[in-house]
């Protein structure tokens, strides 16, 4: 059975899905290690990896090198690629081949790219060349510069109705899951309720299918604290009290002892 069947199976016998980010083998043998269904390779490997300011800079060659690395270390754990900005939006025919290549240059199970009812024919095309899509629908982060900006997405009837029917648009065309951004919580309960796909909330609330996170923004090693993001460990810190004191023993002769020498 492939790994999207058994995920299929899970959003049918009613069990949320646990879906993280991973951009490398190090992270995603921790993720599969940890139980997680789905590891998203996302284009937030700009701004958490890469140190862009948002999500636009990043390219086809460097998401493709990032998803190899994640499924050498998946052990088996289905990998998403992320579409980067202007990958999958010039041409059909362009997506097609872009999405082609995580599938099969670099081992990637399926794909996930932005927009709702504007993305219709790329995700049928993909769909049909057998590429399995996951949506992705309120707030799109690559579309920052038109937007202006990271807010909640929704909060209005009529941009309810708009991503409702975005949400809607994506199932029809084939996606396999959508993931919910931003949106208040009532919202994506109205939406999962009406979807026969799962949904994947990221700041939706609690009654989504599914669950996606920044993995570093959960293990606190990114410095903004945000309110979506529970905070299960404080590595940030960690890390940084173990190089502090590592650079003073290292400047006060305390390292390496005699115990780490040959
Ligand atoms: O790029 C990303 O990490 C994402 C998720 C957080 C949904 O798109």
């Amino acid at each position: 059975m492939t790994s999207l069947r058994k995920l299929r199976e899970k959003y049918l016998a009613g069990e949320k899905l646990v879906v993280l980010t991973g951009y490398d083998a190090l992270m995603s043998s921790l993720l599969a290690e940890a139980g997680v269904d789905v590891i998203l390779v996302g284009d937030s490997l700009s701004n958490v990896i890469a140190g862009y300011p948002n999500t636009l800079p990043v390219n086809m060659e460097q998401m493709l090198w990032h998803v190899q690395m994640t499924v050498r270390g998946a052990k088996g754990t289905p990998v998403i690629a992320d579409m980067p900005f202007l990958s999958y939006e010039v041409s059909t025919e362009q997506a097609l081949v872009n999405a082609g290549r995580f599938i099969k240059e670099a081992g990637a199970d399926a794909v996930k790219l932005e927009g709702g009812r504007s993305a219709y024919p790329v995700i049928q095309a993909l769909t049909a060349a057998h590429i399995p899509v996951c949506g992705h629908v309120g707030l799109q982060p690559q579309s920052v510069l038109t937007t202006g900006g990271y807010s909640v997405q929704g909060r209005t009837e009529e941009e309810a109705a708009r991503i409702k029917a975005d949400a809607l648009a994506v199932q029809e065309a084939g996606a396999f899951a959508v993931v919910l951004e931003m949106v208040p919580a009532k919202l994506a309960e109205e939406i999962t309720a009406s979807l026969k796909i799962p949904t994947i909330g990221i700041g939706a609330g609690p009654h989504c299918s599914g669950q996606v996170l920044v993995t570093q923004d959960l293990l606190g090693m990114t410095e903004a604290k945000l309110k979506i993001a529970k905070r299960y460990a404080e590595l940030r810190r960690e890390a940084l009290e173990a190089l502090t004191n590592y650079v003073s023993d290292v400047k006060e002769g305390r390292t390496p002892s005699e115990e780490n020498s040959f």
